[in-house]
C-alpha cells in the first residue's frame, strides 16, 4: 500500500526530478510543495509518512519547517536536503527537529529511494507499535531478522533465555511479559542500518561501526514515540551496555544498567555465541557456556550468568 511522501523545494525543476525519481515506486505516493507554507497546509490535511525538505528556501528554512512539522504531525519521518558544507544546519536539525536522515544535493536516485524506504519502514513501525499487540511486536522483531540473515530465530531465542532468567528471579508477571516484548524488539533500531553493513564479513570501518552503535538509540526513540513501557525502552536502549562500564550507548556500569537490560544482555550474548554470525561460526554448547563464565563481570552481570548457568545445568529448558 502506497503512503504519502511530501517533497518540499522552492525550485520547480527539483520537484519535477524528485517526482520522476519516485514515479516507478509503488510504495510512494509523492506530494509536491513549492513552499513551506504549502507544505504546512498539506501536513494539516493529509497523513504524511515521510517529508523530504530542502533546507535553503526563500521564506522559511527547511529546519524551521521540520520543527513545525514535528508538532503538527509528530510521527512523520523527517529528511532534510542540504548542500555539502552545511554542518551547522546538520547539527541544528539533529538537535531540534529529530531529523532521520540527510540527503546531500545533488542526490543519486537509488540512495534517495533507499533512504525514503527506510523512513517509511520507521513510520510504519511507530504506527504499528502504537496499536500494541503481541503478534505485531513479535513480527516486528522478525522483520529485523529478515534484514540480517545471520539472526534468523534470534528474537525468539533471546526471549526464551531472558524469560528463563526473569522467572528464576521471580520477577512480577507483568515485568516478565514486558521483558519478552523487549527481547523481541531489542534490535529494532537496526531498521535504520543498511543491510550491507549488517551482513559485512570483515572488520567494519570506524565510521560504519559508529552507525551500528546508533541502533540502541534509534530503536529506543521509536519505542518512546510509540509509548511502549519503560522496561521495553530500557532493554532496547541498554542491551549493549557492559557490566564493567565499557559498553554503549551510555557506558553505564553494574547495577546502574537496568536489570531488564542486564538480563537480555546475557540472553543475547548466549544466542550470539551459539549461532553462526558473519564474524564467527557457532560455538557448541559447552564451549559457549565456558565463554559466558569468562564474561562474568566484564560484559555480563555475574549473578545473572550464574543463575543462567545453573538453570541450564538443571536441565531447565528455555520456553
Ligand atoms: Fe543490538
Ligand atoms: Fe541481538
Amino acid at each position: 500500500m502506497a503512503v504519502n511522501v511530501l517533497f518540499v523545494d522552492d525550485e520547480e525543476y527539483i520537484l519535477k526530478s524528485l517526482e520522476r525519481a519516485c514515479s516507478d515506486d509503488d510504495a510512494i505516493r509523492p506530494l509536491m510543495a513549492g513552499s513551506a507554507a504549502m507544505a504546512m497546509e498539506i501536513l494539516q490535511k493529509e497523513e504524511i509518512a515521510v517529508i523530504v525538505s530542502d533546507h535553503r528556501m526563500p521564506s522559511t528554512t527547511g529546519t524551521d519547517l521540520l520543527r513545525v512539522a514535528r508538532t503538527i504531525s509528530p510521527d512523520t519521518v523527517k529528511i532534510l536536503m542540504t548542500g555539502y558544507t552545511d554542518l551547522p544546519t546538520v547539527i541544528e536539525a539533529i538537535n531540534s527537529c529529530e531529523v532521520f536522515r540527510f540527503i546531500v544535493k545533488p542526490w543519486d536516485n537509488v540512495g534517495l529511494l533507499e533512504t525514503i524506504h527506510e523512513g517509511i519502514n520507521r513510520y510504519r513501525m511507530v504506527q504499528s507499535l502504537r496499536r500494541v499487540d503481541e503478534s505485531v511486536l513479535r513480527s516486528l522483531g522478525q522483520t529485523i531478522e529478515l534484514k540480517d540473515r545471520y539472526t534468523k530465530g534470534h528474537c525468539d531465542r533471546v526471549a526464551s533465555y531472558a524469560l528463563m532468567i526473569a522467572r528464576s528471579l521471580k520477577l512480577p508477571e507483568d515485568m516478565v511479559e514486558t521483558i519478552k516484548h523487549g527481547s523481541w524488539l531489542h534490535d529494532c533500531g537496526k531498521i535504520g542500518i543498511p543491510e550491507s553493513m549488517l551482513n559485512f564479513k570483515g572488520v567494519l570501518s570506524p565510521r560504519d561501526f559508529e552507525v551500528i552503535r546508533k541502533h540502541p538509540h534509534w530503536g529506543a526513540e521509536v519505542a518512546r514515540k510509540a509509548e511502549l513501557p519503560k522496561t521495553v525502552i530500557n532493554i532496547i536502549l541498554h542491551h549493549h551496555e557492559r557490566f564493567d562500564g565499557s559498553g554503549y550507548p551510555e557506558g553505564l556500569a553494574g547495577e546502574a544498567i537496568p536489570l531488564e537490560a542486564r538480563i537480555v544482555a546475557v540472553a543475547d550474548t548466549f544466542d550470539a555465541l551459539t549461532s553462526n554470525r558473519p564474524y564467527h561460526k557457532a560455538f557448541n554448547r559447552p564451549k559457549a557456556l565456558g565463554i559466558l563464565e569468562q564474561l562474568k563481570g566484564c560484559s555480563l552481570d555475574p549473578a545473572l550468568v550464574d543463575l543462567f548457568l545453573q538453570r541450564i545445568d538443571d536441565g531447565g529448558d528455555p520456553e
